[in-house]
């Protein structure tokens, strides 16, 4: 029997012990604080959002949003970061992603002050988590590490293929999977656009992580006997719904599921662990600051 790995138990799990940390905070006098910083009318990157705001609320840490338009100039969104940077009562700052065109994605994220960089974007970060000293990990790698961990999956030894070499999830994700630590040590391979033979490659994984932003890109033909897959991906696609679309991952669940040892749904896999370690990495925040 497949096993499906239920993402909002686990998320319901991290958010359950951060509880505790946060009564702490605010018997110490520290409220702990997220800023979210929007920069476009994406359906999908408000729904994140308001998503992530709704998640800070039920915790009791403080949520502060910022809504610029999609067409500002990139300076008011640089003025933004800069005064929430300022702010002693902001502990954690994100901004999402994507930004538009006319805007220096780079220098974005090199703007927001690397104590706050709960996204763990930041160049300063990024090479501590590249260096095996992270601060903060980035939110979807860092809760796939724990969906894995979860649900009883030796990443030791085990051969990972993570599919997509993104900024955000597939360069973080290779980089958890290789680190001398627990929920890495994995012989891992990174694949994307111009990998040769993708079928081949994911074939041979123990784990397969999904993340390459194509819908229903990996089959069940492309999954070895008792796989782990892990599906990061959440595409819109047409569909004769009531909104116009359904999402679906970047792996085809029906296929797929039949073939693995365990899988993620899509909704209900890893996106509710992007949340709870956004919030586990705002907590995080707020105790550093706090000293
Ligand atoms: N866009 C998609 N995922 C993310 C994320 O984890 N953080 C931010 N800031 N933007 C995103």
């Amino acid at each position: 029997m497949t096993r499906i790995i239920d993402g909002n138990e686990v998320a319901d799990g991290i958010t359950a012990a951060l509880e505790d940390s946060i009564e702490e905070l605010k018997s110490a006098g520290v409220t702990p604080s997220l800023a979210t910083v929007l920069m476009s009318d994406d359906g999908a990157s408000e729904t994140y959002v308001s998503m992530k705001q709704r998640t800070c609320e039920e915790l009791g840490i403080d949520g502060i949003h910022h809504q610029l338009d999609a067409s500002a100039p990139a300076e008011e969104l640089f003025d933004v970061v800069d005064e929430l940077n300022a702010d002693p009562d902001v502990n954690g700052i994100l901004v999402q992603m994507p930004v538009p065109d006319h805007v220096d994605n780079a220098a974005v994220l090199r703007r927001i002050e690397p104590m706050k960089d709960v996204d763990g974007f930041h160049p300063e970060n990024v090479g501590r988590l590249v260096a095996g000293d992270p601060r903060f990990k980035p939110c979807t790698p860092h809760g796939v590490q724990k969906l894995l961990e979860a649900a009883d999956v030796e990443t030791e030894g085990a051969e990972a293929v993570v599919v997509g070499r993104s900024d955000i999830v597939g360069k973080p994700m290779a980089n958890l999977l290789i680190q001398k630590a627990p929920g890495g040590n994995a012989t891992t391979t990174v694949c994307h656009s111009r990998t040769k033979d993708l079928a081949e490659k994911t074939r041979e994984a123990d784990i397969v992580i999904a993340a390459a932003g194509y819908p229903e890109l990996i089959d069940g033909s492309m999954i070895g006997e008792g796989a782990v897959v892990i599906d990061v991906g959440v595409n819109r696609v047409e569909a004769d719904t009531e909104k116009g679309y359904k999402l679906v991952g970047d792996v085809d669940f029906e296929s797929a599921k039949p073939v693995a040892g365990a899988i993620t749904p899509v909704p209900g896999g890893v996106g509710p662990m992007t949340i709870a370690m956004l919030m586990y990495n705002t907590v995080k925040a707020a105790s550093i600051q706090s000293g």
